[in-house]
Parts: C-alpha cells; sequence; structure tokens
C-alpha cells in the first residue's frame, strides 16, 4: 500500500478528529489536529494578557510568536497525541469555550498562520499523515491525494459540541454553544488569510445523518481506491 497525504477540512464539531484519529489509527498513520495548534496559540494570548473579553492585542501577540513552542507527544494510553505549549500539557484548557470563543480571532492572523502552516508542511513531509483543519486541501497540501470536506448542519454540530462539554463538567447552555459555532462558522469562512472553503477536488460528506462507523467506512473504501 501506498503512504498518502489524507487532508480532512470542514466547519467546526463535524466530527473531523473522530474521523482523522480513527483512519491513522486504521492507517498506522500519524495524525496531526491542526485546530489543537490555534488553540494552544489563543491560549497563549489569554495567558500573556494579548487577548481579553474586549481587547485583541495583535501585535504583542506577533511580536511573542517565537517564544511560542507548539509540539504532540504521543500518549500511548489515550491512543493519541496530546498538545503541548512550551512544554506544558495544554490538552485540556485548549478544549473550554472560552479558548473557543477567541481560537477563530487568533486563526485570522496571517503571522499566526504562516508559522503553523510551515510546522505543519514540515510535519507532513514524509506522507502516512491524516491532518484535520481549515486550510488543509487549500493551504498546507494543496497536492494531497485524499481531501476529504465535512460539514453537518450548524444544530447537529451544536449538539455535538454540547454534549461534549457537558460529559466534562462544563456549565455552558446550547444556545451559548450554537452562538460559538455560528460565530466560528463566519470568521472561518470569511477571513481574507486562508478562507475556509472547500478544494475543488475535495470530497464532501455531509455527516448530519451518518453514524461514526458508517462514516469511517466510507472514508476508507476512497483511501482504498487511491493508496
Ligand atoms: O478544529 P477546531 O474546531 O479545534 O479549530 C479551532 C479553530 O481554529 C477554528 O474555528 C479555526 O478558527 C481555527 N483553525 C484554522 N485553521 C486550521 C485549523 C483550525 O483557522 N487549519
Amino acid at each position: 500500500m501506498k503512504k498518502i497525504t489524507i487532508a480532512i477540512d470542514g466547519f467546526s464539531s463535524t466530527g473531523k478528529s473522530t474521523l482523522a484519529k480513527q483512519l491513522a489509527n486504521h492507517l498506522g498513520y500519524i495524525y496531526v489536529d491542526t485546530g489543537a495548534m490555534y488553540r494552544a496559540v489563543a491560549l497563549f494570548a489569554m495567558q500573556n494578557g494579548c487577548i481579553n473579553a474586549d481587547s485583541f492585542d495583535k501585535q504583542t501577540l506577533i511580536n511573542s510568536l517565537p517564544n511560542i513552542k507548539l509540539q504532540f507527544k504521543f500518549n500511548t494510553d489515550l491512543g493519541f497525541a496530546e498538545m503541548y505549549l512550551n512544554e506544558a500539557n495544554v490538552e485540556t484548557e485548549i478544549r473550554t469555550i472560552e479558548v473557543s470563543s477567541f481560537v477563530s480571532k487568533v486563526a485570522e492572523v496571517s503571522e499566526v498562520r504562516t508559522k503553523l502552516v510551515e510546522q505543519q508542511k514540515e510535519m507532513g513531509k514524509d506522507k502516512a499523515i491524516v491532518m484535520d483543519g481549515r486550510d488543509i486541501g487549500t493551504v498546507v497540501f494543496p497536492d494531497a491525494e485524499l481531501k476529504i470536506f465535512m460539514t453537518a448542519s450548524a444544530t447537529t454540530r451544536a449538539q455535538r459540541r454540547y454534549d461534549e462539554l457537558v460529559a466534562k463538567g462544563d456549565a455552558v447552555t446550547f444556545e451559548e454553544v450554537l452562538a460559538n459555532v455560528e460565530e466560528r462558522d463566519y470568521i472561518d469562512t470569511h477571513r481574507k488569510d486562508s478562507p475556509l472553503v472547500m478544494a475543488e477536488d475535495a470530497i464532501e460528506i455531509d455527516n448530519s445523518h451518518l453514524n461514526r462507523k458508517e462514516q469511517f467506512e466510507l472514508v476508507l473504501e476512497l483511501v482504498s481506491e487511491i493508496a
């Protein structure tokens, strides 16, 4: 079987990471969650006073970029890599609603994107990688052999995210989560640098009515036609 690059893009909470992890485990590929990288930069911005409820000091964040070290370290118990920011495991902190509410603003900054895209390209240089995000098939790996674009209705996606957050014990309301999903959709699709668009050669999967197993089998079939 030849090694390929699999790019999975789409709106937030479409189950990209679940599918990407399943594929990577099955194929013995590396999995990279690029959303975690943008989230870690947003967390850094929050921890260092660059961003708060009413202001975002972009320039301070841009000046601090050389001090931001992002790494994935594989956790054998969990079976996937966790995000480290300057040597600290931030896997839990980056998934909070506070980080979700700032991350798209941070992801609009071109200097942030340039730094992260460079690191992502480097991670994928030997192929055998599944990477998920918003610009993987369009910017990071425009030559990926397989590009998937995942969609589902905003309500379906908000319900999934709400269930996840509640299961973790976060005090959120469904309306708050839906508003966040819709706000991120808007910013992600309207930003100047690398907006979320489907690559011309991507295959669209609307998983509003597909379960995880059905979705996985569908994509595995696509992989077997190429690899
Ligand atoms: O995938 P996830 O929902 O964790 O991504 C968080 C945010 O990071 C997205 O809403 C988007 O603003 C940003 N992002 C991005 N480009 C990527 C991955 C994520 O702009 N490749």
